[in-house]
């Protein structure tokens, strides 16, 4: 019996049948005998690999990742539309797109299909993610599949669409999953194949399907971060109901702090379904953005995102292309813990991919000192070298020199935009500053606000039509869309690293765009929001290419601007500008969601400066511990004690941070303003040899010890040794062995929180 790709055998071993045929496509008239010794030696593996895979016969693509799958198709009618999203499946199942049976004449079909594009026109009422005007006023598409698709490597997908109705509008959908996190990265391109020019007027990244929830009174819902300046990522958890749409967004040209472009949404586990299913996703864009859910009556949720909407354009010539930002998405079974786990994985991965800087695993993110909240404007050559004779004994590893060092800037009313050294405060320019910084062996980083300009600087009075107008904060923006602004910075910025052998930017943003618009420009002006960014992310590449081992913090009146897009293009992020360690441990708590805690920064300082709230040097220290560490505060009054116990916490951190920077974030007790004021986090070494708990408790006003914490992720059946150290560094209070199972099953006590206020440990689990 001879037996051809394609042959469809109905017997017991169909599942082994069905993955022969796949593996072996393309391959004609082998003897039924062979497949059957190839079907009996592959029993034992789950039939569908993880990859990408077209269905032998049908136009259906299976999307695999380890734990999760994501299958889209063609409806016979030429829609592209989801299939399943969620756990993984085991083989091609014959998982055919049709068109829903259910016509409700207020609801037509193409209202109802998933489609993975949908598009402003026909008869579709849902969200939309593409909308495009025609010279002869037409705003309608009609995008089916083309015939023709693409897997590239086993891991990429292209699909192509034409416009179905009377245009030459092309569409290609691009996928990518990242196998190992679970996680599908999606945009598309759009290109004029006519010979006049059309504009684009919403280009969203992309539509992603959850499926209905199992029972009617099954509930789900959608975690998200909200914000404002000094209290960033503040985890807001709301229901789905039906017939709502949720809505984040940022219009002010940058992330921001008020939403970041994150979702997560997970089922509530009831009586009957102990479901911990979340679907979670997050934008690479850093400029304006959206993101919508939509939850129908059957409890399907649509998700669209990517660059806002609002006064968005953008033209197209005859055959020119416009690709949008990717808008990452994942599935996990393992609830917000495993969500949490997967994201941050993912950015750090792409992190290695794209930054020459970030390859290596075990080049860790430096200790770094930075005098911004100890002086403010006031700095100069004796006063920043008095502060770097003091940081380098401490254990810094880079100085940064914050805002005040350039043009006429006493305060933020004057000098920006003048990228010059204040020769007031550096007579000889920055140079012998960062010789010194250098001798005593540390890295030496400077700040910029490459995007601001006051109106009373050089620049401006030069180029007043480099600028979006409208003033903030005694300041302009200026518009990084023109090629001359790029440029200028570029060249500025490179000499002046060149020059002064500088090895890190600290990349502030510091107000919002306004007046955002082209001037005198043949093409759409609303594609300034578009182009600013693009040039943003334009003059960034050019330093780090220029400049391969310079490393850059993402900044935008503290953390504004830190997306997972800036992430494939920076090092890190600073956070917040609110370094009080109680708040910081809410903003880390938010901010652990999509981060990988290296690119997570945050500094020891003095704050607040109200003498009733006294908090630890210990606690200050174990706050930032979680992340990159940087100390901020005055360190020259600093009493000798102090110096001491500063120093012996850099090096007991600097120990524990291949942990703390590689490994995964969890939260064993999540912080909230309203509860007894506790939170512990657990960061696990990937390969579950290490751990590094850290717990805090800020108040304690019932004075009743503490539960037990169960510890998580460890390998249960070997032996950890275990150090606690609470408010000293130089001893640990508690030192002990217990296995991995007894840790998580039982747990740990955490004596030294249970009284006073600012308790803090950090304890260090090694497996023996
Ligand atoms: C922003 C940053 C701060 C500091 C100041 C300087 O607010 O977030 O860290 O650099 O600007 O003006």
């Amino acid at each position: 019996m001879i037996v051809k790709p394609g042959f469809m055998i109905v017997c017991h071993q169909f599942n082994e049948i069905q993955f022969m045929e796949e593996e072996m496509h393309g391959i004609t008239d082998k003897p039924i005998i062979l497949w059957l010794i190839a079907a009996t030696a592959v029993s034992t593996i789950s039939a569908l690999k993880t990859g990408i895979h077209k269905h032998k016969s049908l136009d259906t693509w299976f999307l695999v990742t380890e734990q999760s799958t994501y299958v889209i198709g063609a409806t016979a009618e030429g829609y592209i539309a989801n299939l399943h999203w969620g756990n993984r499946l085991e083989k091609l199942d014959d998982l055919n797109a049709t068109m829903t049976d259910t016509f409700f004449v207020q609801n037509p079909p193409p209202t109802y299909v998933t489609e993975e594009l949908p598009v402003f026109g026909g008869l579709r009422f849902r969200d939309n993610v593409l909308m495009v005007e025609f010279p002869d006023g037409v705003r309608e598409l009609n995008l089916l599949y083309s015939g023709k698709a693409n897997i590239t490597d086993n891991y990429l997908l292209d699909l192509d669409l034409r416009d179905g109705n009377r245009t030459d509008v092309l569409v290609t959908l691009h996928y990518e999953i990242d196998i190992e996190n679970d996680i599908i990265r999606r945009s598309y391109t759009i290109r004029n194949g006519m010979d006049k020019r059309i504009n684009v007027s919403k280009a969203f990244s992309a539509a992603w399907h959850l499926p209905t929830t199992l029972g009617s009174d099954e509930k789900r819902e959608i975690m998200t971060l909200a914000g404002e300046w000094g209290s960033e990522a503040m985890v807001q958890s709301t229901e789905l109901r039906p017939g709502v749409t949720h809505v984040i967004q940022s219009q002010r040209g940058f992330p921001s702090h008020v939403s970041y472009p994150y979702f997560a949404i997970r089922q509530v586990p009831s009586d009957v379904n102990p479901s911990t299913e979340v679907y979670f996703g997050a934008l690479a864009w850093s400029g304006s953005w959206e993101i919508t859910a939509h939850t129908s009556l059957f409890g399907t949720t649509r998700v669209v995102g990517g660059m806002h909407h609002q006064d968005f354009g953008w033209s197209l010539d005859p055959n020119e292309s416009f690709t949008t930002p990717v808008f990452a998405a994942g599935f996990t079974n393992k609830g917000m813990p495993g969500a949490r786990k997967l994201l941050p994985r993912h950015v750090r991965k792409y992190q290695k991919k794209n930054l020459a800087t970030q390859k290596d695993d075990s080049v860790y993110h430096p200790v770094l000192y930075n005098s911004w909240e100890a002086m403010t404007f006031d700095i100069s050559v004796d006063k920043q070298l008095e502060l770097a004779e003091m940081a380098a004994p401490l254990g810094i590893e880079l100085f940064v020199v914050d805002d005040g060092w350039f043009g006429a800037r006493d305060n933020d009313s004057a000098g920006l935009g003048d990228w010059y050294v204040n020769k007031k405060k550096f007579p000889h320019g920055m140079k012998p500053l960062a010789d010194r910084v250098h001798e005593l062996g540390m890295k030496f980083g400077i700040w910029y606000e490459p995007e601001g300009v006051n109106p009373n600087s050089d620049l401006y009075r030069e180029h007043p039509d480099w600028v979006f107008y409208y003033d903030a904060r005694n300041q302009l923006v200026l518009n990084l869309a023109l090629p001359e602004v790029q440029e200028y910075l570029f060249n500025s910025m490179s000499s002046f690293i060149t020059d002064n052998d500088v090895d890190y930017i600290k990349w502030d943003m510091n107000r919002p765009w306004g007046e955002v618009s082209m001037h005198n420009y043949d093409r759409n002006p609303r594609e300034a929001w578009t182009l600013s960014v693009r040039g943003f992310y334009n003059i960034i590449d050019k330093l780090k290419e220029a400049h391969p081992k310079l490393w850059i913090e993402s900044c935008a009146s503290g953390g504004g601007r830190m997306d997972i897009g800036i992430l494939e293009k920076t090092d890190q992020v600073w956070t917040s500008d609110n370094t009080r360690p109680d708040a910081r441990i809410m903003i880390q708590y938010g901010a652990s969601l999509f981060l990988p805690p290296r690119a997570q920064y945050s500094w020891v300082t003095d704050s607040p400066w109200d003498a009733n709230t006294n908090i630890p040097l210990s606690f200050r220290f174990h706050v930032s511990f979680m992340g990159g560490l940087g100390i901020g505060s005055k360190i020259n009054e600093f009493t000798k004690e102090q110096t001491e116990e500063a120093t012996a916490w850099v090096s007991l951190y600097k120990q524990i941070r291949p942990v703390i920077q590689n490994g995964d974030l969890d939260w064993l007790v999540q912080p909230s303003r309203l509860s007894e004021l506790v939170a512990v986090s657990q960061t696990t070494s990937r390969d579950q040899s290490e751990a590094v708990v850290l717990g805090y408790r800020h108040n304690s006003p019932f004075s009743t010890p503490l539960n037990w914490v169960r510890l998580r992720n460890l390998d249960k059946s070997a032996t950890y040794t275990i150090k606690v150290w609470g408010s000293d560094p130089h001893e640990a209070e508690e030192e002990y062995e217990s296995t991995g199972a007894l840790l998580m099953h039982r747990g740990i006590m955490l004596n030294s929180l249970n009284s006073a206020m600012f308790k803090s440990v950090v304890v260090w689990l090694q497996r023996k």
